[in-house]
């Protein structure tokens, strides 16, 4: 009986080394030992090439060991990531996990073109109208972990590419009143516009009158619709009493070209939409 189990054993695992075209595990094997069999191939949680013993071709595109914990369920460093990437309002500009704006790139489509290792130094060094967040290498890890989850989570589409924002080089034919009025200390990154702005003192207002802003406006943390914004502008401190920002006064037609001009979106028929269009479905939610 024992040795009949033995040979069950035996014949079983030969059975995962059998030489199946292109499902051949076994040299990833030759080198490492096996865990999580039960949830799936090495590759299927690693990437990475397993018909060869190679290591160089073996180890090609790989996800290493501190960026796979995203492969287990319910896993607490990808939970942190997760409430990160909240928590920080990343949406605010980024699409993950299939929400958010499109102001910059579609993290789902990053990790298509882009090593984890590239995109935690993007994390790390931020260019352009990226902001510094100052993490931690053990929040840019659990960041990148939720990042993954969230591309594993979306069906990408074949067609589709990421959106193309343009920073630089465009010629600015209009005067923009946030530059005017706001620029100084704010800086935001708009569906029309680009980057606008240049101020690091103020927060960045990217994506403002979107749901993935922070819900920070007056005392029941509620979202920025365009007549929240107007009463901030009236007077910052009858709605946050200890408000760094002194009172902006603006003419109607300023408000509302910095309205548009900070919009998250492209309008739908390629016109500036009326401020006062918008303010109806905002500050309905
Ligand atoms: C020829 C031996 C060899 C083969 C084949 C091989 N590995 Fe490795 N692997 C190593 C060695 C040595 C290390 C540790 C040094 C390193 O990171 O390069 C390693 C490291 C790793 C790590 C940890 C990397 C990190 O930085 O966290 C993972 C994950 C891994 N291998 C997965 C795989 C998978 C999946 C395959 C098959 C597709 C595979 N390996 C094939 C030798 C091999
Ligand atoms: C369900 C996903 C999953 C599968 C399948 C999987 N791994 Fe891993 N692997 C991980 C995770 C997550 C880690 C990070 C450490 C941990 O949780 O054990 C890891 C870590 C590693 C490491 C780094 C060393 C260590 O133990 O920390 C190596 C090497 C590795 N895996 C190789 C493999 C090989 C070879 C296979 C195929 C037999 C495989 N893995 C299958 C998820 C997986
Ligand atoms: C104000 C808008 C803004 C916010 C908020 C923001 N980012 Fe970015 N991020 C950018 C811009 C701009 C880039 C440069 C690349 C591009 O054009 O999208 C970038 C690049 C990245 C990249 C590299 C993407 C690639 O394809 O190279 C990652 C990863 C990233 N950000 C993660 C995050 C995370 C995580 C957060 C939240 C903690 C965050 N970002 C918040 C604007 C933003
Ligand atoms: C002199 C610098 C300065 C100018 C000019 C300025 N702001 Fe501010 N703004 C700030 C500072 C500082 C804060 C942070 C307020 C606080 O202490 O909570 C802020 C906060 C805000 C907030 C709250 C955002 C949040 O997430 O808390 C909004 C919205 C805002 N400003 C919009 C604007 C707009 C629109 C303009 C232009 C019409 C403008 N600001 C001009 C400095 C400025």
């Amino acid at each position: 009986m024992v040795v009949r189990i033995w040979l069950l054993i035996l014949l079983s695992t030969a059975n995962l080394f059998a030489a199946e075209p292109g499902k051949d595990i076994s040299h990833c094997l030759e080198c490492h030992p096996s865990h999580y069999t039960d949830l799936g191939t090495c590759v299927a949680c690693h990437r990475g090439f397993s018909g060869t013993a190679r290591i160089n071709i073996a180890h090609d595109g790989l996800i290493a060991a501190r960026f796979s914990s995203f492969t287990i369920d319910d896993d607490p460093t990808t939970k942190r990531g997760e409430e990160l990437l909240k928590n920080y309002a990343c949406r605010r500009c980024h699409t993950s996990g299939d929400k958010g704006n499109r102001l910059a790139a579609n993290l789902d489509f990053s990790q298509l073109e882009k090593t984890p290792e590239e995109l935690e130094e993007a994390i790390q060094f931020p260019v352009l109208f990226m902001p510094e967040f100052h993490f931690s290498q053990q929040q840019r890890v659990e960041l990148i972990n939720a990042i993954l989850l969230g591309g594993r989570q979306v069906k990408i589409p074949e067609q589709e590419l990421p959106e193309v924002v343009h920073f630089e080089g465009e010629e600015v034919t209009r005067e923009f009143q946030f530059e005017k009025y706001c620029g100084g200390c704010h800086r935001a990154l708009t569906a029309r516009f680009g980057g606008l702005g240049s101020g690091l003192i103020g927060p960045n207002l990217s994506g403002i009158f979107s749901e993935f802003y922070v819900l920070n406006f007056g005392e029941d943390k509620k979202r920025w619709s365009i007549e929240n914004l107007e009463k901030w502008l009236k007077n910052p401190r009858k709605i946050r009493p200890f408000a760094q920002m002194p009172p902006v006064e603006l003419k109607k037609e300023e408000f509302e070209s910095i309205c548009n001009e900070l919009q998250h979106q492209e309008p739908v028929n390629n016109a500036l939409p009326e401020a006062a269009e918008l303010t109806a479905p905002l500050s309905a939610q």
